[in-house]
């Protein structure tokens, strides 16, 4: 199984279709449990995925994430967030992350907090080659008009925006606007925090999808959101080796036209 990579945007970084997510799931401590992330981490490099989206938001998430890459961090794209109410904290949060990770490949305002306020201080770190890229999240509707402002700025070139069957605003004006300005778009969410996944269809029900290399309802949830072509990566978050795996096999053509995603649209909001 390989899996396949997508231009971010004018990011200037190629991303696999599937990354990982880190909230709860890398807010570990304690050996076993941190021995068992750092296993994953690994694991997730094996498969290919090798985007991992983390955040100080996400306790001891971003140091868990970076003990469990060691010495493959080369290997990966960091995907981590500044999320602070005043610049000093929001340069302790840059300086703690950095170290951890030498570089941050795409730096993000985690849901726009204090936009204005980080983004000079991300700028010169991109600059300095400290930073790929940089970019913003919400995970709210409500923000999107905000976030429009953001991306119209020209000053970030990647959003990560929720995007699933049952949360679709973005297709309204963020995903056109998105396109239209070549910003990388990062999926988070893809089972609404595990909510899309609690009462599966019948397996029958995912029949007419098997030709397109889809077996299980977490594989059709991952297709439908990257069979938008202006989605370029999903994070879903998992604890799971198995989930791991299962996630990764969806990370490749073919890819659902409008009649797939319409089944998988009407199971998940059935
Ligand atoms: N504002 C923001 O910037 C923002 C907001 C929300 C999320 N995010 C990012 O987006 C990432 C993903 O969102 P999320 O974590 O909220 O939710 P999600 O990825 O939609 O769902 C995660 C849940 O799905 C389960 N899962 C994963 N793969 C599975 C599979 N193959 N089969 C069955 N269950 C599976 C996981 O449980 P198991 O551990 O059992 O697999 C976990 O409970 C976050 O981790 C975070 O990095 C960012």
């Amino acid at each position: 199984m390989t899996i396949e990579r997508r231009r971010l945007g004018r990011t200037g970084l190629t991303v696999p279709v599937v990354g990982m997510g880190t909230w709860k799931t890398f807010d570990v401590r304690g050996r076993d449990k941190e021995k068992a992330r750092h296993q994953l981490t690994e694991k997730a490099l094996d498969l290919g995925l090798n985007l991992f989206d983390s955040s100080p938001m996400y306790g001891e998430a971003e140091r868990v994430l970076a003990a469990g890459l060691g010495p493959r961090r080369k290997e990966a794209l960091v995907a981590t967030k500044v999320w602070a109410s005043g610049p000093r904290e929001g340069m302790n949060q840059i300086e703690f992350a950095l170290g951890l990770y030498g570089w941050v490949d795409l730096y993000q305002i985690h849901n726009l907090a204090m936009w204005r306020t980080h983004l000079p201080a991300l700028e010169r770190l991109h600059d300095d080659e400290k930073v790929t890229a940089i970019g913003a999240t919400h995970y709210s509707s409500a923000s999107f008009d905000e976030l429009e402002e953001v991306m119209k700025t020209g000053r970030i070139t990647a959003i990560q925006i929720p995007y699933n069957p049952r949360q679709t605003e973005v297709e309204r004006r963020i995903l056109p606007l998105a396109a239209d300005l070549d910003l990388g778009v990062v999926v988070m969410r893809p089972f609404g925090e595990g909510t899309l996944l609690r009462r599966p269809p019948r397996p029958e029900a995912l029949r007419p999808l098997r030709h397109l290399g889809v077996t299980t309802w977490a594989q059709a949830l991952l297709k439908w959101g990257l069979s938008d072509p202006r989605c370029h990566v999903a994070i879903p978050a998992t604890a799971s080796q198995d989930h791991l795996v299962e996630n990764a096999e969806a990370g490749a053509s073919p890819w659902f036209g409008p009649e797939e995603r319409q089944l998988v649209a009407g199971l998940a909001t059935a």
